[in-house]
Protein backbone atom coordinates (compact mmCIF):
# COMPACT_ATOMS: atom_id res chain seq x y z
CA UNK A 1 0.00 0.00 0.00
CA UNK A 2 2.31 2.97 -1.01
CA UNK A 3 0.12 5.81 -2.68
CA UNK A 4 1.19 8.99 -4.15
CA UNK A 5 1.15 10.59 -1.05
CA UNK A 6 3.58 8.06 0.90
CA UNK A 7 6.10 8.41 -2.78
CA UNK A 8 5.67 11.99 -2.28
CA UNK A 9 6.97 12.06 1.21
CA UNK A 10 10.05 9.44 0.33
CA UNK A 11 10.65 11.51 -2.57
CA UNK A 12 10.51 14.96 -1.44
CA UNK A 13 12.20 17.95 0.42
CA UNK A 14 10.51 18.23 4.29
CA UNK A 15 9.11 22.08 3.46
CA UNK A 16 11.22 24.10 6.54
CA UNK A 17 9.26 26.77 7.53
CA UNK A 18 9.84 28.31 10.92
CA UNK A 19 5.98 27.42 11.78
CA UNK A 20 6.62 23.91 10.62
CA UNK A 21 10.21 23.54 13.06
CA UNK A 22 7.99 25.39 15.85
CA UNK A 23 5.44 22.45 15.42
CA UNK A 24 7.89 19.64 15.41
CA UNK A 25 10.15 20.97 18.47
CA UNK A 26 6.48 21.38 20.57
CA UNK A 27 5.18 18.03 19.30
CA UNK A 28 8.99 16.62 20.72
CA UNK A 29 8.92 17.64 23.73
CA UNK A 30 4.83 16.24 24.11
CA UNK A 31 5.91 12.65 23.21
CA UNK A 32 5.18 10.50 25.52
CA UNK A 33 5.34 6.64 24.49
CA UNK A 34 2.55 4.99 24.70
CA UNK A 35 3.46 1.60 27.22
CA UNK A 36 4.18 -1.94 24.70
CA UNK A 37 1.23 -3.66 25.02
CA UNK A 38 1.27 -7.94 25.43
CA UNK A 39 -0.83 -9.58 23.04
CA UNK A 40 -1.68 -13.83 22.61
CA UNK A 41 -2.76 -14.63 19.19
CA UNK A 42 -5.06 -17.02 18.42
CA UNK A 43 -2.63 -20.00 17.99
CA UNK A 44 -1.21 -19.14 21.80
CA UNK A 45 1.92 -17.13 20.44
CA UNK A 46 2.97 -13.78 22.25
CA UNK A 47 3.97 -10.49 20.71
CA UNK A 48 4.83 -7.18 21.81
CA UNK A 49 3.33 -3.83 20.23
CA UNK A 50 4.70 -1.14 20.86
CA UNK A 51 5.44 2.36 18.30
CA UNK A 52 8.42 2.33 16.37
CA UNK A 53 11.47 4.13 17.26
CA UNK A 54 14.44 6.22 15.99
CA UNK A 55 16.85 2.95 16.67
CA UNK A 56 14.43 0.60 15.29
CA UNK A 57 16.46 0.30 11.58
CA UNK A 58 17.92 -2.72 12.12
CA UNK A 59 15.13 -4.31 13.25
CA UNK A 60 13.27 -3.15 10.65
CA UNK A 61 16.37 -4.56 8.07
CA UNK A 62 16.10 -7.90 9.81
CA UNK A 63 12.27 -8.17 9.59
CA UNK A 64 12.61 -7.20 5.64
CA UNK A 65 15.25 -9.57 5.11
CA UNK A 66 12.51 -12.78 6.18
CA UNK A 67 10.03 -11.56 3.63
CA UNK A 68 9.27 -13.60 0.68
CA UNK A 69 9.48 -12.10 -2.53
CA UNK A 70 5.91 -12.35 -2.95
CA UNK A 71 5.31 -10.41 0.53
CA UNK A 72 7.59 -7.32 -0.59
CA UNK A 73 6.01 -7.39 -3.71
CA UNK A 74 2.48 -7.05 -2.41
CA UNK A 75 3.83 -4.48 -0.20
CA UNK A 76 5.33 -2.62 -2.61
CA UNK A 77 3.77 -3.00 -5.35
CA UNK A 78 7.38 -3.16 -7.17
CA UNK A 79 10.23 -5.73 -6.94
CA UNK A 80 12.09 -4.89 -3.84
CA UNK A 81 15.28 -6.49 -2.46
CA UNK A 82 16.04 -4.05 0.03
CA UNK A 83 15.50 -0.91 2.03
CA UNK A 84 17.42 1.63 1.30
CA UNK A 85 19.35 3.38 4.31
CA UNK A 86 17.24 6.31 3.31
CA UNK A 87 13.89 4.14 3.44
CA UNK A 88 14.76 2.43 6.63
CA UNK A 89 15.52 6.13 8.34
CA UNK A 90 12.00 7.60 6.51
CA UNK A 91 9.51 3.98 8.25
CA UNK A 92 11.64 4.70 11.66
CA UNK A 93 11.65 8.38 12.29
CA UNK A 94 8.22 8.73 12.45
CA UNK A 95 6.43 11.54 14.59
CA UNK A 96 3.58 9.64 15.95
CA UNK A 97 1.28 12.17 14.37
CA UNK A 98 0.92 12.63 11.00
CA UNK A 99 3.05 9.31 10.59
CA UNK A 100 2.64 6.13 13.06
CA UNK A 101 4.25 3.26 13.12
CA UNK A 102 3.46 0.35 15.82
CA UNK A 103 5.73 -2.86 15.75
CA UNK A 104 5.39 -6.50 16.80
CA UNK A 105 8.08 -8.36 18.46
CA UNK A 106 8.44 -12.00 19.15
CA UNK A 107 9.97 -12.86 22.58
CA UNK A 108 13.16 -13.00 21.12
CA UNK A 109 12.85 -9.13 20.44
CA UNK A 110 13.00 -9.77 16.63
CA UNK A 111 10.40 -8.33 14.72
CA UNK A 112 7.57 -10.12 13.20
CA UNK A 113 5.32 -7.42 11.67
CA UNK A 114 4.30 -3.87 11.21
CA UNK A 115 1.95 -1.07 10.37
CA UNK A 116 1.80 2.85 9.86
CA UNK A 117 -0.12 5.33 8.99
CA UNK A 118 0.78 8.91 7.04
CA UNK A 119 -1.50 11.07 7.29
CA UNK A 120 -2.56 12.66 3.86
CA UNK A 121 -1.60 15.97 2.59
CA UNK A 122 -4.19 17.40 1.42
CA UNK A 123 -6.97 15.82 3.72
CA UNK A 124 -5.39 15.64 7.51
CA UNK A 125 -8.67 13.32 8.68
CA UNK A 126 -7.07 10.80 6.45
CA UNK A 127 -4.51 8.59 6.53
CA UNK A 128 -3.15 5.56 3.63
CA UNK A 129 -1.84 2.48 5.77
CA UNK A 130 0.36 -0.55 4.90
CA UNK A 131 0.68 -3.56 7.04
CA UNK A 132 3.30 -6.39 6.62
CA UNK A 133 3.28 -9.74 8.90
CA UNK A 134 6.47 -11.72 8.52
CA UNK A 135 5.59 -14.91 6.31
CA UNK A 136 6.12 -17.14 8.82
CA UNK A 137 3.60 -15.19 11.18
CA UNK A 138 0.57 -14.51 8.86
CA UNK A 139 -2.61 -15.93 9.46
CA UNK A 140 -2.14 -15.49 13.41
CA UNK A 141 -4.64 -12.76 13.55
CA UNK A 142 -1.30 -10.69 13.67
CA UNK A 143 -2.47 -8.28 10.69
CA UNK A 144 -6.08 -8.14 12.45
CA UNK A 145 -4.31 -6.75 16.03
CA UNK A 146 -1.48 -4.27 14.26
CA UNK A 147 -4.57 -2.73 12.23
CA UNK A 148 -7.16 -2.19 15.52
CA UNK A 149 -4.27 -0.63 17.82
CA UNK A 150 -3.69 1.45 15.04
CA UNK A 151 -6.73 2.50 14.54
CA UNK A 152 -6.77 3.64 18.17
CA UNK A 153 -3.56 5.75 17.68
CA UNK A 154 -4.98 7.33 14.54
CA UNK A 155 -8.26 8.35 16.58
CA UNK A 156 -6.56 9.91 19.24
CA UNK A 157 -4.65 11.88 16.09
CA UNK A 158 -7.67 13.46 15.31
CA UNK A 159 -7.94 10.85 11.94
CA UNK A 160 -11.30 10.04 11.00
CA UNK A 161 -10.23 7.34 7.98
CA UNK A 162 -8.21 5.14 6.44
CA UNK A 163 -7.24 4.74 2.60
CA UNK A 164 -5.36 1.82 1.23
CA UNK A 165 -3.63 1.12 -2.33
CA UNK A 166 -3.76 -2.71 -2.26
CA UNK A 167 -2.67 -4.74 -5.21
CA UNK A 168 -5.85 -6.32 -6.73
CA UNK A 169 -4.55 -10.15 -6.54
CA UNK A 170 -3.67 -9.58 -2.59
CA UNK A 171 -6.85 -11.64 -1.17
CA UNK A 172 -4.97 -11.56 2.32
CA UNK A 173 -5.30 -7.95 2.63
CA UNK A 174 -8.39 -8.12 0.89
CA UNK A 175 -9.90 -10.26 3.61
CA UNK A 176 -8.33 -8.08 6.76
CA UNK A 177 -9.83 -4.87 5.35
CA UNK A 178 -13.24 -6.33 5.16
CA UNK A 179 -13.22 -7.39 8.81
CA UNK A 180 -12.44 -3.43 9.32
CA UNK A 181 -15.69 -2.44 7.38
CA UNK A 182 -13.80 -1.16 3.88
CA UNK A 183 -15.05 -0.07 0.79
CA UNK A 184 -13.64 -0.51 -2.61
CA UNK A 185 -13.57 3.24 -3.61
CA UNK A 186 -11.45 2.76 -6.80
CA UNK A 187 -10.38 0.16 -9.17
CA UNK A 188 -7.51 0.25 -11.78
CA UNK A 189 -5.52 -2.36 -13.59
CA UNK A 190 -3.79 -3.71 -11.23
CA UNK A 191 -4.78 -1.91 -7.83
CA UNK A 192 -7.46 -1.57 -5.82
CA UNK A 193 -8.44 1.55 -2.95
CA UNK A 194 -10.49 0.69 -0.09
CA UNK A 195 -11.61 3.45 2.16
CA UNK A 196 -12.07 2.66 6.04
CA UNK A 197 -14.19 4.84 7.96
CA UNK A 198 -12.57 5.03 11.39
CA UNK A 199 -15.85 5.55 14.05
CA UNK A 200 -14.23 8.84 16.36
CA UNK A 201 -14.98 7.83 19.96
CA UNK A 202 -17.15 10.78 21.25
CA UNK A 203 -19.34 9.04 18.54
CA UNK A 204 -19.32 5.43 19.25
CA UNK A 205 -22.96 4.10 19.52
CA UNK A 206 -22.65 0.33 21.73
CA UNK A 207 -26.02 -0.13 19.84
CA UNK A 208 -24.99 0.43 16.25
CA UNK A 209 -21.60 -1.46 16.91
CA UNK A 210 -22.95 -4.26 18.06
CA UNK A 211 -24.63 -4.69 14.72
CA UNK A 212 -22.26 -3.79 12.63
CA UNK A 213 -19.72 -7.13 14.36
CA UNK A 214 -22.91 -9.22 14.24
CA UNK A 215 -23.12 -8.11 10.30
CA UNK A 216 -19.27 -8.67 9.98
CA UNK A 217 -19.98 -12.35 12.07
CA UNK A 218 -23.18 -13.37 10.10
CA UNK A 219 -21.08 -13.02 6.27
CA UNK A 220 -18.48 -15.28 7.59
CA UNK A 221 -21.08 -18.00 8.45
CA UNK A 222 -22.90 -17.42 5.98
CA UNK A 223 -19.78 -17.90 3.73
CA UNK A 224 -19.63 -21.29 5.22
CA UNK A 225 -23.17 -22.19 4.17
CA UNK A 226 -24.66 -21.63 7.71
CA UNK A 227 -28.01 -19.34 8.00
CA UNK A 228 -27.30 -16.31 10.58
CA UNK A 229 -30.06 -13.43 11.10
CA UNK A 230 -29.89 -10.49 13.31
CA UNK A 231 -32.38 -8.97 15.09
CA UNK A 232 -31.92 -5.69 16.81
CA UNK A 233 -35.16 -4.87 18.90
CA UNK A 234 -35.68 -0.93 19.85
CA UNK A 235 -33.50 0.15 22.99
CA UNK A 236 -32.47 -3.53 23.50
CA UNK A 237 -29.45 -4.91 21.67
CA UNK A 238 -29.52 -6.71 18.83
CA UNK A 239 -28.27 -10.65 18.48
CA UNK A 240 -27.59 -12.85 15.98
CA UNK A 241 -29.46 -15.85 15.26
CA UNK A 242 -27.49 -19.19 13.99
CA UNK A 243 -28.52 -22.15 12.59
CA UNK A 244 -26.93 -25.22 11.66
CA UNK A 245 -28.77 -25.67 8.16
CA UNK A 246 -28.72 -29.53 8.41
CA UNK A 247 -30.40 -29.23 11.42
CA UNK A 248 -33.83 -27.95 12.89
CA UNK A 249 -34.10 -24.74 15.23
CA UNK A 250 -33.60 -26.51 18.44
CA UNK A 251 -30.04 -26.59 17.12
CA UNK A 252 -29.61 -22.98 17.01
CA UNK A 253 -28.10 -20.45 19.21
CA UNK A 254 -28.08 -16.54 19.97
CA UNK A 255 -24.72 -14.54 19.92
CA UNK A 256 -24.42 -11.08 20.76
CA UNK A 257 -21.41 -8.43 20.58
CA UNK A 258 -20.24 -6.63 23.91
CA UNK A 259 -17.19 -5.00 25.57
CA UNK A 260 -15.24 -7.82 26.75
CA UNK A 261 -14.16 -6.86 30.19
CA UNK A 262 -11.10 -4.71 29.33
CA UNK A 263 -11.69 -1.05 28.03
CA UNK A 264 -11.89 -1.32 24.41
CA UNK A 265 -12.48 -4.82 24.07
CA UNK A 266 -15.40 -6.23 22.41
CA UNK A 267 -16.25 -9.78 21.79
CA UNK A 268 -18.65 -12.16 20.51
CA UNK A 269 -20.85 -13.94 23.33
CA UNK A 270 -23.04 -16.78 23.17
CA UNK A 271 -26.19 -15.75 25.07
CA UNK A 272 -25.28 -17.68 28.34
CA UNK A 273 -22.37 -15.47 28.96
CA UNK A 274 -19.49 -17.27 27.49
CA UNK A 275 -16.51 -15.43 25.38
CA UNK A 276 -16.43 -16.92 21.86
CA UNK A 277 -13.49 -14.32 20.18
CA UNK A 278 -12.65 -11.39 20.10
CA UNK A 279 -15.04 -9.03 17.29
CA UNK A 280 -11.92 -8.33 15.87
CA UNK A 281 -10.98 -11.95 14.87
CA UNK A 282 -14.49 -13.09 12.69
CA UNK A 283 -13.29 -15.82 10.93
CA UNK A 284 -12.40 -17.51 14.37
CA UNK A 285 -15.62 -16.51 15.76
CA UNK A 286 -17.35 -17.95 13.18
CA UNK A 287 -15.19 -21.80 13.68
CA UNK A 288 -16.00 -20.78 17.48
CA UNK A 289 -19.69 -21.22 16.96
CA UNK A 290 -19.72 -24.15 14.48
CA UNK A 291 -17.38 -26.66 16.69
CA UNK A 292 -19.58 -25.34 19.47
CA UNK A 293 -23.00 -26.39 17.67
CA UNK A 294 -21.57 -29.53 16.33
CA UNK A 295 -20.81 -30.57 19.83
C1 LIG B 1 -2.05 -8.99 4.32
C2 LIG B 1 -1.42 -9.35 5.65
C3 LIG B 1 -0.94 -8.09 6.34
C4 LIG B 1 -2.47 -10.08 6.53
O1 LIG B 1 -1.91 -10.23 7.82
P1 LIG B 1 -2.21 -11.56 8.68
O2 LIG B 1 -1.67 -11.39 10.03
O3 LIG B 1 -1.73 -12.74 7.91
O4 LIG B 1 -3.82 -11.54 8.69
P2 LIG B 1 -4.78 -12.08 9.83
O5 LIG B 1 -4.26 -13.40 10.31
O6 LIG B 1 -4.99 -11.02 10.83
O7 LIG B 1 -6.10 -12.33 8.99
C5 LIG B 1 -7.17 -11.39 9.00
C6 LIG B 1 -8.16 -11.75 7.91
O8 LIG B 1 -7.56 -11.54 6.63
C7 LIG B 1 -8.00 -12.57 5.74
N1 LIG B 1 -6.82 -13.33 5.31
C8 LIG B 1 -5.61 -13.38 5.89
N2 LIG B 1 -4.77 -14.15 5.13
C9 LIG B 1 -5.50 -14.57 4.07
C10 LIG B 1 -5.19 -15.35 2.93
N3 LIG B 1 -3.97 -15.85 2.75
N4 LIG B 1 -6.16 -15.54 2.01
C11 LIG B 1 -7.41 -15.02 2.17
N5 LIG B 1 -7.75 -14.26 3.25
C12 LIG B 1 -6.82 -14.04 4.18
C13 LIG B 1 -8.99 -13.42 6.48
O9 LIG B 1 -10.28 -12.87 6.27
C14 LIG B 1 -8.57 -13.20 7.92
O10 LIG B 1 -9.63 -13.35 8.83
P3 LIG B 1 -9.89 -14.78 9.53
O11 LIG B 1 -8.57 -15.37 9.86
O12 LIG B 1 -10.70 -14.43 10.73
O13 LIG B 1 -10.61 -15.58 8.51
C15 LIG B 1 -0.23 -10.35 5.45
O14 LIG B 1 -0.67 -11.44 4.67
C16 LIG B 1 0.98 -9.71 4.80
O15 LIG B 1 1.82 -9.12 5.47
N6 LIG B 1 1.11 -9.84 3.47
C17 LIG B 1 2.27 -9.30 2.77
C18 LIG B 1 2.27 -7.77 2.73
C19 LIG B 1 0.95 -7.24 2.28
O16 LIG B 1 0.29 -7.77 1.41
N7 LIG B 1 0.56 -6.13 2.89
C20 LIG B 1 -0.68 -5.50 2.55
C21 LIG B 1 -0.47 -4.38 1.59
S1 LIG B 1 0.41 -3.06 2.35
Amino acid sequence: MINHHIRAALGGERSGTLLAEAEDAGRATQFRPRPARRVMLRDGSQVVIRQVQGADAPLLADGFARLSATSRWMRFLTPKNELSPAELRYFTDVDHHDHEALGALRRDGRGVGIARYIRHAADSRAADIAVTIVDAWQGRGLGTELLVQLSDRARQEGIHRFTALVAAENEAVAGLLRTMRASLVGREANTLEYEIPLIPSEEEDPVRDGIAYLDVLAAQLRARGWTAYISAPAGRLASLFVQDPQEDRAHGCDIIAAPGGTADDWWYWFSWAERIAPVHAPGAAADGVISALRR
